[in-house]
């Protein structure tokens, strides 16, 4: 069963003009094929987002812009992890099975999500439910 989580400092090309941030798909940072690429954007205070868990989705976060808080649970008992990304050269690597709960966003943040899957809007693959996560990391432990 798959389940990582790290951080990955991105390499920006600054000068008097300002920043450009490139990413490579494939490259270290970003350690996976890319096939679906979404941001969100005027999140409302108090208002969180995620509350779910991928079976086997690969995941880049990038707050390009403002700031949160990303929350993520194993589910085996071990404390879960809290991130701040915080800088536009800052990503999070989150891969498998991991309930994740982003919260905490400043007023304009933009999160930009990179994914190694495509989204099927009639058959979802995410889990919701935050018991039937438990179950489901139990059942793959025993594999
Ligand atoms: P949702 O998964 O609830 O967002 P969050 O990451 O905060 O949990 O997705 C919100 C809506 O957007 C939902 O109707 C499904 C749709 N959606 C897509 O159409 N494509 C995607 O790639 C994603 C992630 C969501």
């Amino acid at each position: 069963m798959i389940q990582n989580v790290y951080e990955v400092q991105l390499n920006p090309v600054g000068d008097d003009r300002g920043y450009l941030l490139p990413i490579e798909i494939g490259r270290k940072e970003v350690p996976f094929d890319v096939k679906r690429v979404y941001y969100m954007y005027g999140i409302p205070d108090m208002k969180g987002r995620g509350q779910h868990a991928h079976l086997d989705l690969r995941q880049i976060l990038i707050c390009v812009h403002g700031s949160c808080r990303v929350m993520c649970d194993y589910g085996d008992g071990r404390a879960a992890e809290s991130y701040i990304l915080d800088r536009p050269d800052k990503g999070l690597v989150i891969e498998g099975l991991v309930w994740r709960e982003m919260g905490d966003f400043t007023p304009g943040t933009v999160l930009l999500v990179l994914a190694d899957e495509h989204y099927d809007v009639a058959a979802p693959k995410e889990i919701r439910d935050y018991q039937a996560f438990l179950r489901k990391v139990n059942e793959e432990k025993m594999k």
